[in-house]
């Protein structure tokens, strides 16, 4: 999910892999290291920023002209120095560096512990650069050989990029599902997560593709094959970016990138917790404690701001699908309000940073009073995700942006799995529809992509609305969780004073705000109590109100009303949020550009909330 960056040439090399490092660094990570390769492998880590890792290595012997440097963002093991890359195979000769997940790591580290092997860390990757080893020694083949049929047993997503003390002047690089790109130089090569960190040094570049397998030899052609063998043409391009544009993948903001990273990342947050095919739903990390979730006599979800609104829908999923009651409460609200609780309780603690201190301390509150703790976090190692007992990572890479979007989704994402596994082993649910809605959510990602896809909708919508002072957003069910987390968004990067509300709960306060200046947001799908939504978007059409309508593709009712509607695909109802809330990040992001606002740094907000 992090930064690679490797060389291969007749410069030094280390220089050039600190300062690709750095050009990374915007990625977020929380730990880095370096290998270099003068006559056998000297590699170097520090948890912390790449400054450190520089500073560390300042007196170090650092001669050699071929090298791999990596940040990593942790999937698999606390961010400690260990678990920091480039990772060693067990006799030292291969060193690897390695982006994303590799799913059935545990299998294959079974058969590696069985066979000999020792793991000095956490990580997945040691176990990959093992397993190369393994098939390298035992097959007799050629180590690009064994990376190919390593690569062909592995499950998952990866970029990697592999250095051996016995080909001293070569680089194997392989991806899928995470970037790598490859920047060809006079005589020598590039590689990296994403160009940054080549485009000072070459314009052009190869951008390699899914399981494809790239040999990267000083002074001689570029050689590709995939893991099926089939050797590939290299496509060469030109770099037209500068380096601002590169960093934000071509976006003005990181907002709108990881807006748009949302198939990914939703996809990331269920790789290897999901198979529609055998009807298999299993989260790791809390398979010690699903009976606890199942007996417990409720569960309380604690959290703040956009998380919060993420445990809003985990509400209606759990109670709806697997039929256990919950209540959600501000984590800021539930630390000092005396609360009861028991040992018979399950608090689910959800916080994209792992570090809110409101979260941590009802926590430890609740801790306190013997309740099971299962943490929701995307920060691996974080203070939160260090104090619960268990818990399920969400795995939507390093968000940068200060308004939370691809984390909310993956937070309902995880709730959504967690909701479907409950209802698995209780029953709640009758097979047959149990896999329905398995199915739905493995094409999820999918109808993502139809809805990012709204070609300058949002934008129009806007443009019309930019100068009001007020926005209400209304929903009913799943989706008035949606309604609040669509006004926060416009709030937090527009400054536009905005309220989200239950629907019919309009009639009883609102409705008094509503005339032909006031912009109302209805989330209306052709589900659940759709007509009597329908009735809420007429009381407000009657008092002259601008309706914006998120709808189901097709609908023809709500859009002889509305004054615009966006459509969203046809989908299950518990799905719904996670559709709905993407053109309303994208219409807050719009708003606040056309206001000239700091999408990213919003006024007198912080990315992560360490104080009361
Ligand atoms: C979201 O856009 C916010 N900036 C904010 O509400 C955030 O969700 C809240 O501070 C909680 O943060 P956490 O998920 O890192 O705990
Ligand atoms: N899964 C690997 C780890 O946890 C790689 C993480 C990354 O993409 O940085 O070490």
């Amino acid at each position: 999910m992090c930064g690679i960056v490797a060389y291969v040439g007749y410069k030094k090399a280390h220089p050039i892999l600190i300062k690709g490092l750095q050009r990374l660094e915007y990625r977020g990570y929380d730990s880095a290291g370096i290998s270099v390769l003068n006559g056998k492998i000297s590699t170097f880590k520090t948890k912390g920023k790449v400054a450190e890792l520089e500073n560390y290595i300042k007196s170090k012997d650092l001669d050699g002209q071929a090298g791999i440097a990596h940040t990593r963002w942790a999937t698999h093991g606390e961010p400690n120095q260990v678990n920091a890359h480039p990772h060693f195979s067990q006799s030292k000769s291969i060193s690897i560096i390695h982006n994303g997940i590799i799913e059935n790591y545990a299998v294959l580290k079974e058969e590696l512990v069985s066979r000999g092997y020792v793991f000095e860390s956490d990580t997945d990757t040691e176990v990959l650069v093992n397993l190369i080893e393994d098939i390298r020694i035992n097959e007799k083949v050629l180590l690009d050989e064994a990376v190919r049929i390593a690569l062909c047993q592995v499950v998952g997503a990866y970029a990697i990029v592999i250095l051996s003390d016995e080909h001293p002047n070569t680089l194997i690089a392989a991806r899928k599902g995470s970037p790598l790109v490859i920047g060809i130089g006079d005589d020598d090569y590039y590689i990296a997560s994403d160009a940054t960190p080549i485009v000072e040094y070459t314009k052009n570049v190869v951008y390699l593709e899914d399981e494809e397998i790239a040999v990267l030899t000083r002074g001689e052609e570029l050689k590709i094959r995939t893991t099926k063998n089939k050797e590939k043409t290299p496509y060469v391009q030109q770099l037209e970016w500068n380096l601002s544009e590169l960093e934000k993948g071509g976006y003005d903001h990181f907002m709108m990138k990881e807006i748009y990273e949302q198939p990914r990342s939703i996809r990331d947050s269920m790789r290897g917790r999901l198979n529609p095919v055998t009807g298999n739903v299993s989260l790791g990390g809390i398979i010690d404690y699903e009976q606890k979730l199942l007996t417990a006599k409720r569960i309380i979800i604690i959290a703040c701001g956009t998380s919060w609104h993420a445990g809003l829908v985990g509400e209606y999923l759990f109670e709806d699908i697997a039929r256990i009651p919950v209540e959600v409460e501000y984590a800021s609200e539930f630390r000092y309000r005396n609360p009861i609780i028991t040992e018979e309780d399950v608090v689910i603690a959800i916080s994209q940073s792992g570090e809110t201190a409101d979260t941590l301390a009802a926590i430890e509150l609740a801790k306190q009073k013997g309740a099971t703790i299962i943490g929701i976090c995307n920060v691996v190692g974080s203070s939160i995700a260090r104090a619960t007992h268990a818990g399920s990572y969400t795995h939507a890479g390093p968000e940068i942006g200060v308004a939370s979007t691809k984390a909310f989704t993956a937070q309902v994402t995880v709730l959504t799995l967690m909701a479907l596994r409950l209802a698995q082993l209780n029953g709640a649910i009758p097979k047959t529809r149990f896999m329905q809605l398995l199915h739905e959510l493995d094409s999820l990602p999918e109808k993502v992509e139809e809805v990012l896809n709204t070609n300058g909708l949002t934008e129009h919508i806007a443009k019309k609305y930019k100068d009001v002072n007020n926005f209400l957003y209304l929903g009913r069910g799943y989706n008035f969780p949606v309604a609040l987390e669509g006004a926060l968004k416009l709030k937090e990067i527009s400054y536009i004073h905005a309220e989200g509300y239950p629907a019919a709960e309009m009639k009883h306060g609102p409705i008094a705000l509503i005339d032909e200046n006031m912009p109302v947001v209805f989330i209306a799908p052709q589900l659940g109590i759709y007509e009597k939504v329908v009735s809420n978007i007429q009381e407000v059409k009657a008092r002259k109100g601008n309706v914006i309508a998120i709808v189901t593709e097709g609908d023809t009712i709500v859009r002889n009303m509305a004054d615009y509607v966006i459509e969203i695909p046809k989908t299950e109802e518990y799905l719904v949020p996670i559709l709905a809330s993407i053109p309303l990040q994208k219409l807050a992001y719009h708003i606040a550009v056309l206001r000239n606002c700091n999408v990213d740094m919003p006024r007198n907000l912080a990315k992560s909330v360490t104080v009361e």
